[in-house]
């Protein structure tokens, strides 16, 4: 006899923060949380440190009513470190950093960009650390975005699954994410260039479990859109494991999503976390601005 499934107990951990220009307040007891209290272009360096511990302690934040300029955008952006390279999408002309996602009102497409549960990239060797999202106009309801917490996931597996995954290696492939948009949209996948496609359909290996090079702290790195495979595994043998680890870190208790509005800039963490653009908004535009800050190498 099987047990029922129960929601987790136990410690989430995504208290406030408190520092001398701002304070945060949670969004989820999962992560996620809204930073009150400053202009973003107005940060000093002292507001810029707390600031990136805020965003490792809470996984992702949110800033209301900034109106940000694709200038202003891509100069705080640069302080949080040095760009990363993005495999899918161009800049704007003028902000090359500054990447457009915009969904017109008569556009209805069976995939979007970012509409599956993944974390940004992975299937580079390098992949981003940091992404950053604004909006400039937003459906009135729909279009929402949702991240999980991968660190929080890990922690509420068994010590003895945990164990399991110590040392595993995860191959991080876009190969059926390619297949899958190809079927969907019936045309090539738009890629920034040709050595993009191949390092995407070649993928990385990285470490199923990994560290955050700041904090220390250990996360799942997986998923659902990029994880392909675990390195010495038949696929029969690691589909199970992945999909189940997919399902396990996107149940409702580890995760937070927002409700967008123009305006707002939010940020997150991709190594300790997945999220999902939705496709849910049709006869609405949705205009969204993202960065990526480079990444090291996962351990
Ligand atoms: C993304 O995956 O970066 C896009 C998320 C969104 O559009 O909400």
């Amino acid at each position: 006899m099987w047990e029922v499934r129960v929601s987790p107990s136990g410690e989430f951990g995504n208290h406030p923060l408190h520092f001398a220009q701002f304070h945060t307040a949670p969004l989820a007891a999962a992560m996620g949380a809204e930073v009150v209290g400053v202009r973003l272009t107005e940060l000093d360096e002292q507001g810029l440190a707390d600031f990136k511990q805020a965003l490792y302690h809470h996984k992702m934040l949110f800033i209301r009513d900034q109106h940000l300029t694709h200038a202003e955008h891509e100069a705080w952006a640069a302080r949080l470190g040095p760009f990363a390279v993005d495999a899918y999408t161009q800049g704007v002309p003028g902000h090359r950093e500054v990447h457009p996602i915009i969904k017109e009102a008569q556009t209805s497409s069976k995939a979007l960009f970012g509409g599956g549960w993944h974390t940004d990239s992975p299937f580079l060797p390098i992949p981003p650390a940091i992404t950053t999202l604004r909006q400039v106009e937003g459906p009135p309801y729909g279009g929402d975005t949702t991240w999980a917490n991968c660190a929080l996931a890990l922690r509420h597996l068994s010590p003895a699954y945990r164990e399991m995954l110590r040392g595993l290696n995860v191959w991080m492939s876009a190969a059926n994410n390619f297949a899958t948009q190809e079927k969907l949209l019936g045309g090539a996948i738009q890629f920034a260039d040709r050595e993009q496609f191949e390092q995407g359909q070649r993928g990385t290996m990285h470490p199923l479990i990994r560290k955050h090079p700041e904090t220390g702290e250990e996360s799942l790195y997986i998923c659902d859109t990029y994880a392909a495979g675990i390195e010495g595994m038949t696929s029969h043998e690691a589909k199970p494991i992945l999909d189940y680890l997919v399902a396990h870190a996107t149940q409702h208790a580890f995760t937070c999503r927002l409700r967008w509005e123009p305006g707002m800039v939010a940020l997150w963490d991709n190594r300790l976390t997945m999220h999902l653009g939705p496709n849910d908004y049709d006869g609405y535009r949705r205009e969204m601005y993202r960065t990526t800050t480079a990444g090291g190498v996962a351990e």
